[in-house]
């Protein structure tokens, strides 16, 4: 596994170089690409987290406040989540409720901008390595497609068909492919076509001279040394890999898609998605000053645990990690019996005496997931705790919540066409006011 590398880029520039931004000009040479070597202090070895890897030791799972001092981003506190409530009058979702989305950059600032009717634009992705989705992937899709209704803004979704051919042992075909394929799972959690617009990198960065600019103008100010401090790159890694950032990157802007902004350059971007590709942002925000540009703000998320615990995230390639899209109900319920880590005791009468525990099960953590209700979550939890629940019946409810969510998702995705998905990714104007 790779091993994350810290960088200053979350820093002040002038306070970093002792120079302002020069807009048009590359950056000095060895500057903002210090490894402040968290990593090596013995801050936080156990856990392992970059747009690639995620692993940790620990059966809770990766500790996500040790990552927001690492990462140098803000907790989603109490205060925040009470505020989003406030602006948008709406409850909000359980991914704020219950701390899911943990994690954010500039979050206020957008709030703040927004009670002054400025408002923003959404842009989130997906890398398309598979047809195969699995329900850690609609993650930073339904809490999107929530922020969408709540703020009533326009979106962008960049499918990374081109990473992926980068990084897999995939043709362009392939990725292409799946881009298409992966676009209709997300069409299928409701985004409304009049404020979404979806899009191929291989498609579109050939179509939208405007688009290309940016990325080469993000290109001309991040340095290797950079990439390679932020990303780990190698000597040995394709130019393709060292470039691509910016291709990231680009949409964080909004006169990359002047269909949308009609040209606008000041658009403010917020980003939902999960922590590991903050990298990416961390880069994306040093950069935008010094491009003339503002900087994305960002919602982090925890990830989906694997079946199998905490230790890891979900893996598309493993089938017995996952719950599919695709999934029967048959073989939902047979995956959780079988794989989901249980945080019971091993015998009945132990489990009667002692409880369970509810931090390391995957069961209960795919609830907090997925069960809408908090009383009913909280009910679930004490009765585990207490050993009046069993991970026998904490499973059946599991599987009773995930059947019926996935065979509706099916359900939706049957009805998105040929048709439907040309509409979402053709490079249009949007129905929105800014
Ligand atoms: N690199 C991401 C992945 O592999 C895809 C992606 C592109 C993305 N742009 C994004 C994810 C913006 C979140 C937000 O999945």
């Amino acid at each position: 596994l790779k091993c994350f590398k810290i960088t200053l880029l979350g820093t002040d520039y002038k306070h970093l170089t002792g120079q302002d931004y020069k807009a048009g000009c590359p950056p000095p040479e060895n500057v903002v690409n210090q490894d402040n070597g968290a990593a090596t202090d013995g801050i936080d070895e156990e856990d392992n987290v970059d747009p690639w890897n995620v692993s940790t030791s620990n059966a809770k799972g990766v500790d996500y406040d040790k990552l927001i001092v690492r990462f140098g981003s803000s907790k989603i506190e109490t205060e925040l989540v009470d505020r989003i409530e406030k602006v948008t009058g709406q409850k909000p979702h359980r991914f704020l409720r219950r701390g899911i989305f943990f994690s954010h950059r500039d979050m206020h600032q957008v709030l703040d901008a927004y009670e002054k009717n400025k408002s923003f634009y959404l842009y989130t992705g997906r890398g398309p390595s598979s047809e195969a989705m699995h329900v850690g992937h609609l993650i930073p899709f339904i809490f999107t497609k929530w922020l969408q209704d709540v703020f009533d803004i326009p979106l962008v979704i960049q499918l990374t068909d081109d990473e992926k051919y980068l990084w897999k042992d995939l043709a362009i075909e392939e990725c292409h492919r799946f881009a298409v394929e992966n676009a209709k799972d997300i069409i299928a959690c409701g985004f409304d076509v009049n404020k979404t617009f979806i899009f191929s990198d291989f498609d579109y960065m050939g179509s939208s001279p405007e688009f290309y600019r940016n990325v080469v103008k993000i290109q001309k100010h991040v340095t290797y040394n950079q990439v390679k401090g932020i990303f780990g790159f190698t000597d040995s890694d394709c130019i393709g890999k060292i470039s691509f950032p910016a291709i990231q990157a680009a949409p964080s802007f909004s006169n990359s898609f002047p269909q949308i902004f009609g040209g606008r350059k000041d658009v403010q971007c917020l980003i939902p998605c999960a922590i590991d590709q903050d990298p990416y942002f961390r880069m994306t925000r040093d950069v935008a000053p010094r491009i003339g540009y503002p900087k994305p703000a960002l919602l982090h998320s925890s990830f989906f645990p694997a079946l199998q615990g905490a230790q890891t995230k979900m893996s598309a390639s493993d089938a017995n990690s996952s719950i599919f899209l695709t999934d029967t109900p048959k073989q939902i319920k047979n995956k959780i019996n079988k794989h989901a880590f249980s945080g019971g005791k091993d015998t009945i009468e132990e489990h009667r005496k002692f409880g369970g525990n509810p931090d390391v099960d995957v069961s209960f953590m795919y609830l907090t997931f997925f069960l809408d209700d908090d009383e009913q979550l909280e009910k679930i939890k004490q009765d585990y705790s207490s050993g009046a629940l069993l991970t026998g019946e904490l499973k059946k409810i599991l599987i009773e919540t995930l059947q019926p969510m996935i065979a509706q998702h099916q359900e939706r995705r049957k009805q998105v066409t040929e048709e439907t998905v040309k509409q979402f990714m053709t490079p249009r104007p949007l129905n929105f006011k800014l």
